[in-house]
């Protein structure tokens, strides 16, 4: 599995994210990106597919989780979008995961990555115990569910890449690990609280970065990409 940079592309309309993504419109090496809930809920199928078509891949983050039977005929859908990517949330149960895997798997047996969310890193320890009566610490239940994703046939996990290590070695190197949270040294940053660098990243054993406002926000979007990706993949 070759190491990537995820644009995340947390823009509210098609126009905006067309107009970021033109800046890349000569670039030889066609950005990875993730498209959330907010641009997919405001532009609908249509954007993956113009996506697409630009020669994009794409992560499509809609974090699913409901019964089985609804998020596997969700995940069929899905599928048939060509995405690259997508996930579900572990908390979902492997059965769940299973069956999230078994509704993105298309006839001819080819199917995108799926990966799973472990705990949020907007969830505290202390809600997780007091919301969510789960009395373990938060690292021993993101790498438990680390190991129930596997055990569900899984790809890999969303996690911080602070816990890449720990998720590697409990699942093994082969095991994705896809981390948002990134920051250039010299960076602001924002609202993210446990954040490391692309270079720290990838010593750590991160597979794919997931960066938006270092890259989205920057005055030169594709230097900022640029760098990060020499950074973090050593290209
Ligand atoms: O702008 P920034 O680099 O903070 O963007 C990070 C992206 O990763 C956002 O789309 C955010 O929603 C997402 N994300 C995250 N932390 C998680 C899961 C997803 O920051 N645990």
């Amino acid at each position: 599995m070759q190491r990537d940079v995820i644009i995340a592309c947390d823009f509210k309309s098609a126009e905006d994210t067309f107009r970021f993504l033109d800046l890349f419109r000569d670039e030889a090496r066609k950005p990875f990106l993730k498209i959330g809930m907010e641009l997919f809920y405001a532009e609908g199928p249509a954007i993956v597919r113009e996506i697409k078509r630009r020669g994009h891949r794409i992560f499509l983050d809609l974090k699913l989780h409901d019964i089985p039977n609804t998020v596997k005929k969700a995940m069929a859908v899905l599928s048939r979008l060509d995405v690259d990517m997508c996930n579900v949330h572990a908390a979902g149960t492997v059965e769940m995961m299973r069956a999230a895997l078994e509704g993105l798997t298309r006839p001819d047996g080819t199917r995108p990555l799926l990966i799973a969310v472990t705990q949020l890193t907007s969830t505290s320890e202390e809600r997780m115990r007091r919301e969510l009566l789960i009395d373990a610490p938060i690292d021993r239940t993101i790498v438990h569910y680390a190991r129930n994703t596997r055990e569900a046939g899984l790809d890999g996990v969303v996690c911080s890449p602070l816990e890449a290590g720990m998720v590697h070695e409990a699942c093994g190197a082969g095991f994705l690990t896809v981390t948002p949270g990134v920051r250039f040294a010299d960076g602001d940053v924002a609202d993210q609280v446990r954040v490391t660098t692309p270079a720290r990243a990838r010593e750590i054993g991160s597979d794919f970065i997931v960066v938006g406002r270092p890259i989205t926000a920057a005055a030169d979007p594709v230097a900022a990409y640029r760098r990060c990706v020499a950074e973090f993949a050593g290209e």
